[in-house]
């Protein structure tokens, strides 16, 4: 069992290795003073232990030991101490990696009087985080008493260290920790003005591209906590004079209150600006909602499915798709329209004059008057509205190297398909859903069920096309359950069509009728039987005390049963001998074969991966690729 658990997280962790260098570790820079030859600033990894000087620096000499050089054993066994007089630079321990824990390295340097130690790499690799083991039972206590800060460096920078040591050079390192600080538990700030108009040309389309683009960034960033978003939507007032003009009339709602052009600028045809203010309100009330249920990032999903699934152009930008997709997300559809209001009102609407409020210009970012507007810790955003420009800008808002993890990846999946199957088309009663969960956030797609492709928009229908798998609607054939039992003319091999299954007749489709055994006399018909037809079968009874014998059609004397009876247990009991003989072969033979094709590197790591930090409880990468010695 071990052999088994050991090889498939050693497998795991060999296909997963390649990209550790994708992923955050903490950097700070190290800067070597002297000698000449090495002058200049170099990489190195904070340790996951230990106080690193945040904010700050230290300046001292590199030592490397001539025994010990591991730091595995205490240095006072060596009689050699690192401790330096007063006025002198401190020292910097370089030891080599392996053999034991980097804490223990740690804890060795920081006794024999180092003021940090230089983990050098023994392998050409890029830099990696090093971490506290987390067994129980490594002595854990000293732990918590390392104090001196902790860096890897890499191995090419070691074997130039050690060979300006060897020949007599003076190495005075400066680490530097002032661009490393922790996370300040700070969130980026940023708004979308957006509009839910889709006929404006592309200018309208490069908007909703961006969401949809953008979607899935925008989702892990909130709800992580990352971020706080707000959506936007610019209104325009009808001037006093002209509100009662068929204009603003087509345009405004709230009597002119709240307008937005035309979307074909034509006011005699298709939809008028006002429908746009409408939906738009819709849209905000809809985040509103959202939001205060804890689910702000809901937004993204309605806009891009309103726009897919209720355009212009199909005549359907309506409230009544504008609800289907509300209810699909499962958000309250009577609070929102709560929140919308009346918009025939010749009042405020709330919501909209909050929104005319906040275009105006405050702080460094000026009134807001072109769409769309991306404006990120209150500034103006001004690059290209694509998913990569702008996830920078967001991650520029943290202090380098405390940036969320999607600051640094490109291969985070969401997990939205795990509630309410994301909005999506699901079959209830075969578990099939169109959800599937992507980097970018959720997309609706009719699935392949058992290898057959399904049609439709993978919202409100997917079909089958030619023969459907049972999976599917039962394949269109006919199934019911009457008392707890079920009959389905759905077999696995359906490609004829539908069967009525054995007891049943009919055309398998609409409907398989009970064949009604004792009166078609097509069992129980011995002389001593008695037939009641059941629903799907019958049941037969013997008169005189017999016993009814299934596959004979016939009825026995008791005695005969024991018999049966008895073989039936000593066919279970060599079945089970067989079983456990079996079991007990395939164990000898992995105990036998396995453990050798376990690199030695894979047995030792294996004893702390799962322990380790790497996927948090929804199973998204949350850390770094770290390491214990
Ligand atoms: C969303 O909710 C949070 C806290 O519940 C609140 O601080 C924030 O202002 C809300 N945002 C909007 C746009 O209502
Ligand atoms: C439905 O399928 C998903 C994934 O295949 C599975 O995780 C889930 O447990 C299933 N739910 C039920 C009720 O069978």
């Amino acid at each position: 069992m071990r052999g088994k658990v050991g090889l498939l997280v050693c497998v795991w962790f060999l296909l997963w290795r390649p990209s550790a260098g994708r992923f955050k570790v903490e950097k700070n820079s190290l800067k070597i003073t002297t000698p000449d030859s090495l002058k200049g600033v170099y990489g190195s990894a904070i340790g996951n232990f230990g106080v690193p000087q945040y904010g700050g620096s230290m300046v001292g000499t590199v030592i490397y030991p001539k025994t010990n050089q591991k730091a595995c054993k205490s240095f006072e066994d060596f009689d050699v101490s690192f401790k330096t007089k007063p006025g002198g630079l401190p020292f910097f321990l370089l030891a080599d990696r392996g053999d034991c824990f980097f804490t223990l390295k740690a804890w060795n340097a920081q006794n024999g009087g180092a003021a940090a130690i230089l983990v050098l790499d023994d392998q050409a690799e890029p830099l990696i985080t090093m971490d506290t083991p987390k067994e129980e039972n490594a002595g854990a206590d000293y732990i918590q008493k390392i104090t001196i800060p902790s860096a890897l460096i890499t191995k090419n920078l070691g074997d130039c260290i050690k060979k300006a040591l060897s020949s007599g050079e003076m190495v005075t390192v400066s680490l530097d920790w002032t661009e490393a600080l922790p996370h300040p538990d700070e969130r980026v700030e940023y708004e979308f003005w957006t509009n839910s108009n889709d006929e404006c040309g592309p200018k309208c389309e490069s908007q909703i591209e961006f969401v949809k683009k953008f979607k899935g960034a925008a989702q892990i960033l909130e709800q992580k906590g990352y971020t706080q978003f707000t959506p936007h939507y610019i209104t325009w007032y009808c001037p006093e004079a002209f509100i009662l003009s068929k204009q603003c009339k087509s345009q405004c709602i709230n009597h002119g209150r709240y307008c937005a052009p035309d979307p074909e600028q034509d006011f005699s045809k298709g939809y008028d600006g006002k429908d746009v203010v409408i939906q738009n309100l819709r849209q905000i009330c809809f985040h509103k909602v959202a939001n205060e249920s804890g689910k702000p990032w809901l937004w993204w999903d309605y806009v891009t499915d309103f726009a897919i699934r209720c355009p212009m152009k199909a005549k359907k930008y309506t409230k009544e798709c504008a609800d289907q997709v509300i209810q699909s997300l499962g958000v309250d559809q009577k609070k929102i329209d709560e929140c919308m209001g009346d918009p025939d009102a010749d009042a405020d609407n709330p919501v909209l004059k909050a929104e005319q409020d906040t275009q105006i210009g405050k702080g460094s970012r000026g009134d807001v008057t072109i769409l769309p507007t991306l404006v990120i810790n209150n500034g103006q955003y001004r690059g290209k509205l694509d998913k990569g420009a702008v996830l920078k800008a967001i991650c520029a808002g943290f202090q380098e190297t405390t940036e969320p993890a999607i600051c640094l990846t490109s291969d985070m999946e969401t997990n939205e398909c795990l509630e309410n199957n994301g909005g999506c088309w699901k079959d209830k009663s075969f578990n099939i859903t169109a959800c599937k969960d992507t980097f970018r956030g959720r997309v609706c797609e009719c699935p392949v069920v058992e290898g057959v492709k399904l049609t439709g928009d993978g919202y409100t229908h997917c079909e089958a096309l030619g023969a459907v798998p049972c999976g599917v609607n039962n394949g269109g054939c006919w199934k019911e359950t009457r008392n707890g039992k079920t009959y389905s003319a759905c077999l696995d091999d359906h490609t004829k069509g539908c069967t009525c299954p054995p007891g049943f007749t009919g055309d398998g489709v609409k409907s398989c009728e009970d064949v009604d055994e004792c009166k078609e006399k097509k069992a129980c018909q011995c002389p001593e039987c008695k037939c009641e037809n059941t629903w799907g079968s019958y049941d037969c009874s013997c008169s005189n005390g017999l016993l009814f014998l299934q596959e004979h059609d016939a009825c026995i004397r008791q005695e005969y049963r024991s018999s049966p009876g008895w073989s039936f247990f000593w066919i279970i009991i060599l079945g089970l001998g067989v079983a456990g003989l079996g079991g007990y072969s395939l164990y000898k033979y992995r105990i036998r074969v396995k453990p050798p094709h376990i690199p030695q590197t894979c047995a030792c790591l294996l004893l702390h991966l799962r322990k380790s930090k790497l996927f948090s409880p929804e199973g998204t990468l949350i850390n770094d690729p770290y390491a214990f010695f």
